[in-house]
């Protein structure tokens, strides 16, 4: 059993925890995920490593309620133990000196990209980061990611926070500045392929992090394969990072909406249980 240590509600619909995981936080690096279960009834949910203290033993993980099983998780309290966590789980990260390095992120996004800023930062690179998002409270970890960034460049779709604007258009304004060695991208599947399409055009090569549905985590199932420079691979122990130009985007964001009807179905059904039991 993993037990809930802290928890904390970061953004509405946004939880930050930390599990207590001490083999998993030994081994983990940037780049990496855990694949967690609630109880014995539970849906597999994939979610990246944000943090970990290898001597206290703790990893940290962040998620947003978007369906039944993250809905669930998010009633689970500090004190309450998840019955399974499997990780470290996919390739790390490559973290090198690259030189300067830009670095986006969007939306819960920021999360996953938060362990590779620090991660590159602490390899000695110049770091740029973009965050971006719809409003300002969803901008999450603004100190963490500055505290690794030597820019800190902030979006907001309603111009509360930072800029008006798209990640995109913070991303274009860099490229015509900055000499970019390498830039990742983590968001959702729209943002990462138009972003993969910004730095095309300035020639830059760009990793994005692709989340598809998961289920055993290990190669085995199928379930999350992607296909990358016309061939299949699978997110789970080929990635999850894969070079933004190689990805087929549209069979990709097509297979991450192929689901939603049975998602949305099974929310509501959730919600009506959660409404019976008061
Ligand atoms: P969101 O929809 O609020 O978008 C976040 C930011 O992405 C926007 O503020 C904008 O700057 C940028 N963006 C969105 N559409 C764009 C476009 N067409 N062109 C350029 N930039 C664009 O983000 P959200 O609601 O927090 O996103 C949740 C999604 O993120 C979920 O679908 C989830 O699957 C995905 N996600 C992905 C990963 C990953 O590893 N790739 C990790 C966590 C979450
Ligand atoms: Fe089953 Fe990747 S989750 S092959």
């Amino acid at each position: 059993m993993f037990k809930i240590i802290k928890r904390k509600e970061l953004a509405p619909t946004e939880f930050d925890i930390l599990v207590d995981a001490p083999r998993i936080a030994k081994k983990a690096q940037p780049g990496q995920f855990v694949i967690l279960r609630i109880d014995e009834a539970g849906e597999r949910i994939p979610l990246t490593i944000v943090d970990t203290d290898a001597e206290k033993g703790w990893v940290r993980l962040i998620f947003q309620v978007i369906g039944k099983s993250t809905a669930q998780l998010a009633t689970v309290m500090e004190g309450d133990a998840l019955i399974d966590l499997v990780g470290p789980l996919g390739k790390p990260t490559e973290i090198k000196n690259y030189g300067t390095v830009l670095l986006v992120g969007g939306g819960v996004g920021i999360a996953a990209l938060f362990p590779i800023v620090k991660g590159l930062k602490e390899a000695g690179n110049r770091v740029l980061t973009i965050l971006g998002a719809k409003t300002s409270e969803l901008l999450i970890l603004r100190d963490e990611c500055a505290d690794y960034s030597d820019e800190l460049i902030l979006m907001t779709d309603d111009g509360s926070l930072g800029e008006k604007g798209l990640v995109t258009k913070a991303m274009e304004d860099v490229f015509q500045r900055e000499d970019i060695a390498f830039t990742w991208a983590i968001g959702p599947s729209i943002m990462m392929k138009f972003a993969t399409m910004t730095a095309d055009k300035y020639n830059v090569p760009i990793y994005v992090s692709l989340n598809p549905i998961m289920i055993d985590g290990t190669g085995m199932c199928g379930g999350c394969r992607v296909t990358i420079s016309n061939t299949i691979k699978f997110a789970c122990v080929d990635g999850p990072e894969f070079l933004g130009e190689e990805v087929d985007w549209d069979e990709f964001i097509n297979r991450m909406q192929q689901y939603r009807g049975e998602e949305t179905q099974s929310n509501e059904r959730y919600e009506e249980q959660v409404k019976q039991n008061g």
